[in-house]
């Protein structure tokens, strides 16, 4: 008896997020950041709050390493906070004095509901934020010019694996796919990619907004 083909868990999250990646890249602060004409302090308003999501994102996984998918999945490297931190520092913010805006509590909640209920959806957020180099690396050159920086300094956060930023992505896919995922889990993932890029652009909103 034929087996129907087991569902692609990356071609899927891809597939079924496609419309939330259109409308990040038409963001008016992403787009603004794209072409180098976001003010260096929103920049920085931005990376902050990322810094949290990173934080404690990186930090819920962590401690689900008892997870087989998570443990195959999650990689030191994939710990983004001092990254966002050195950025901001970069830029004269204290990282310490950083506060969550709204949409960043809402994200950590999210994530800390999620750690404690189906620790697993966690991957669905990994998969935003680390595709998110993809584009990131680009991003990150304008960034440079824009605010005339010398080497990484500033953009780590952006580009934080340089030119190994293609083979790491290729490696979380693989790792990804060879996680047996069942149909439901994957609906899950699915999910909370969407919530994630939801949450990324509400941060988008509260910097363009002075929230924070
Ligand atoms: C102006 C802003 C952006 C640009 C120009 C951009 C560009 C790109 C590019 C060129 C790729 C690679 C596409 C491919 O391999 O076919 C990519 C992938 C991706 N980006 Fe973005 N991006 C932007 C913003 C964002 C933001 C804000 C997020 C997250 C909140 C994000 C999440 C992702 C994800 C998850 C992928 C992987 C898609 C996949 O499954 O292959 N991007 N982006």
């Amino acid at each position: 008896m034929s087996q129907a083909a087991a569902v692609d868990v990356m071609q899927t999250l891809r597939d079924r997020t496609i419309e939330k990646h259109k409308l990040a890249e038409r963001h008016p602060l992403q787009h603004a950041l794209a072409i180098g004409k976001l003010p260096p302090e929103q920049y920085a308003a931005l990376t902050a709050q990322l810094m949290i999501v990173h934080r404690e994102l990186f930090a819920a996984l962590n401690r689900s390493r008892a997870v087989p998918a998570i443990a195959a999945v999650l990689r030191d490297y994939h710990d983004h906070e001092p990254r966002c931190r050195r950025d901001i520092e970069h830029f004269g913010v204290d990282a310490s004095a950083v506060a969550a805006g709204i949409a960043t509590a809402k994200m950590v909640d999210d994530i800390k509901f999620a750690e404690a209920s189906s620790a697993l959806d966690l991957l669905g957020a990994l998969y935003v934020l680390e595709g998110a180099t993809n584009g990131g690396k680009f991003i990150a050159k304008m960034v440079r010019r824009a605010y005339r920086l010398e080497g990484i300094a500033g953009t780590e956060s952006l580009d934080p694996y340089g030119q190994a930023q293609p083979e790491r992505w290729e490696e979380f896919k693989r790792s990804m796919r060879g996680v047996a995922f069942g149909e439901v889990e994957i609906e899950r993932l699915v999910a909370m990619a969407c919530r994630t890029f939801d949450a990324v652009a509400e941060i988008g909103d509260d910097v363009l907004n002075g929230r924070v």
